[in-house]
């Protein structure tokens, strides 16, 4: 039989939203099913690769064939990743929060009648994906999504660069798409050679391309 195109490699990916604690019992979190990484995670496992899928709270179920960390703050979620290195391919699809609540309470905030509501101070996140794709040990192939509801492909060519990504799959979550939390998906793939764009397609689909893109990448970089 031939071997698989990943087997072999080992790959990170991340998943879902990220919960930044207020207090033991509120958060703030960014939208995120997790459906398009946990379909990531699960093609790049088909194609042969040893995967650690960094999740963060989703309901969705475990995906086959891969390992799973379960988190559930930004900052849970970089050392979870730093600790999955090294690797040959890291996918971050993960809708990290960008703050942090600064001093989260340890105990639950009390409402008292008559008072005004309490401030939220906010500290920022560590960017997971800007720090792999600048880190020493980094993964050869390191792809970033963005979530943008305009100037998509510009914004998306930012990223590329700011992040030290290889490509960035873009996509429009405008309300009006249904992406969100859907299953479908339409996406432009914006690397340094340019710009493709996917038909509209399952967040199966879409995952299944990805991880056949990116053993093309890896093969052609051998
Ligand atoms: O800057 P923005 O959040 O739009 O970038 C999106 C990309 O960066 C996604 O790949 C996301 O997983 C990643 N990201 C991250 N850590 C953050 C913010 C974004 O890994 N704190």
């Amino acid at each position: 039989a031939q071997p698989l195109p990943l087997s072999g490699k080992r790959a990170i990916v991340t998943s879902g939203p990220t919960h930044e604690p207020i207090d033991p019992v509120r958060y703030i979190a960014n939208r995120s099913s997790g459906k398009q990484g946990h379909a990531i995670a699960a093609a790049l496992a088909k194609l042969g690769a040893d995967v650690t899928l960094v999740s963060g709270p989703v309901e969705i179920a475990d995906p086959p064939g891969v390992r799973v960390v379960h988190v559930e703050r930004a900052e849970e979620m970089l050392d979870a990743v730093v600790a999955a290195l090294p690797s040959d391919i890291a996918v971050m699809v993960a809708a990290v929060a960008d703050w942090r609540v600064a001093t989260s309470a340890g105990e639950k905030i009390k409402k008292k009648p008559g008072e005004a509501p309490p401030p939220l101070q906010l500290a920022e996140n560590p960017d997971i994906l800007k720090t792999i794709g600048h880190h020493a040990a980094r993964p050869k192939l390191v792809v970033g999504f963005a979530a943008e509801t305009q100037d998509l492909e510009a914004n998306a060519r930012g990223k590329l660069k700011r992040k030290g990504a290889d490509f960035i799959v873009a996509n429009d979550v405008s309300p009006a798409t249904g992406i969100m939390g859907g299953d479908r998906n339409s996406v432009k793939i914006v690397g340094n050679d340019g710009i493709e764009a996917w038909p509209d397609l399952s967040k199966q689909e879409v995952a299944e391309r990805l991880a056949d893109l990116i053993a093309k990448r890896l093969e052609a970089l051998r």
